[in-house]
């Protein structure tokens, strides 16, 4: 009989999430945005990679460096959020110190009366790594880290057949949550396979869960599964959007894998998404989702959704009519579902007579498997 490799007290503890944040979070590659959240030269955007504030500076060469956003005298905060570099130098708020764009320390307020012999050449803002993997920029806290490409090796091979770069964003449609569960809580229900077919039942009913695919590509998971036959047969009707994959594509379906610690993507048949997890305090998780669709004109939208408004509106069902559709479980939206029931596990695991019972040997093998890498990380880092 397999059992979780975690007890409660690793989703509830804010020692481990302390440890977390020190031992896998600080080093370990984060996303940081779409490529084109940065495309202009002369602009930056920070990005909190654990407990380290990071700024990513696109220069007037167009080239990207990135630093810890955290002056070198006390520590303050330099830049906020992303936006046009529009001075020569970067000024700390609190007294003034002043770094170029490459993060060197050019100047500081009374330096000769206040810093005798100061040799500004050794306080420079601190480097860090930031690299492009598949229309994504990734940072890293440690300049010297691995390269993004070891990091992700054997990866693309379990990814979708398309191009990134080449789809364009559905802005009105990012979504963002704050959900009340150890962030842990949050990737193992994304990669838990045995829920698929039973909390989903009615939302995600468009998949053949039976035939997925999945395992782990060094510490990253990988996923994949076809379509349900009904979809697939009438494919070019059915699909609520304009296909990405060719319709007779030998792998044509849907590519979830979460790549460790906690950002998740779903590569499907017809859109691209992220699903980024944010820990933000030991029972807090931000999610972040954004989607990419092909780059084709709204008239091949529109009628698209008409063409398969059918399809959809027979499929897609609350899991149990029993609840009212206010409620997560009666809402017929996968999301609510999932969020619900994250939630409610946190409020189970807090209660002394809180204990897991067994694990499914086959659905619930990678929720053992990212248990097994948490704990090496932590043990390791
Ligand atoms: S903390 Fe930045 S100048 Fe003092
Ligand atoms: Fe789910």
């Amino acid at each position: 009989m397999e059992h979780n490799i975690f007890t409660a007290k690793n989703y509830t503890d804010p020692a481990i999430f302390d440890l977390e944040m020190r031992k896998i979070f600080s080093q370990c590659w984060h996303f940081a945005g779409l490529v084109e959240d940065l495309s202009k030269n002369n602009h930056y955007l920070t990005v909190l990679a654990g407990y380290n504030n990071l700024v990513i500076v696109r220069n007037d060469h167009g080239q990207l460096n990135a630093f810890h956003n955290r002056c070198r005298h006390r520590g303050m905060k330099i830049l906020e959020g992303s936006g046009e570099i529009s001075h020569s130098h970067l000024s700390c708020p609190y007294h003034d110190w002043a770094y170029n764009w490459q993060g060197e320390l050019k100047g500081l307020p009374q330096e000769k009366a206040q810093f005798k012999g100061l040799d500004k050449a050794c306080l420079s803002l601190k480097p860090a790594k930031v690299s492009i993997w598949r229309g994504m920029l990734w940072v890293h806290p440690d300049q010297d880290a691995t390269s993004l490409e070891d990091y992700f090796s054997g990866m693309p091979e379990h990814l979708a057949p398309y191009c990134v770069e080449e789809l364009i964003e559905a802005k009105d449609e990012i979504f963002e949550v704050v959900i009340t569960a150890n962030w842990k809580l949050v990737v193992e229900n994304y990669i838990d396979h045995y829920h698929l077919s039973q909390l989903h039942r009615g939302t995600l009913n468009m998949y053949d869960h039976k035939s997925a695919q999945f395992g782990f590509c060094g510490d990253h998971y990988y996923f994949w599964e076809p379509l349900s036959e009904e979809f697939r047969s009438n494919l070019a009707t059915n699909s609520a959007l304009p296909l990405l994959m060719d319709k007779n594509s030998p792998q044509l379906g849907t590519f979830v894998p979460m790549l460790f610690p906690s950002f998740g993507l779903a590569e499907s048949e017809s859109s691209w998404s992220i699903y980024q997890i944010l820990p933000l305090e030991v029972n807090k998780t931000r999610v972040i989702i954004r989607n990419k669709v092909k780059n084709t004109s709204s008239l091949n939208f529109l009628s698209q959704a008409a063409r398969s408004a059918k399809f959809w509106t027979s499929r897609i069902k609350p899991k149990d009519n029993s609840y009212p559709n206010k409620h997560p479980l009666g809402s017929a939206d996968f999301m609510q579902e999932d969020i619900y029931v994250c939630e409610q596990l946190q409020k189970s695991l807090i209660s002394p007579y809180f204990e897991f019972g067994p694990s499914a040997a086959h659905g619930e093998a990678p929720i053992r498997g990212f248990q097994e890498r948490v704990l090496r990380w932590l043990n390791d880092g």
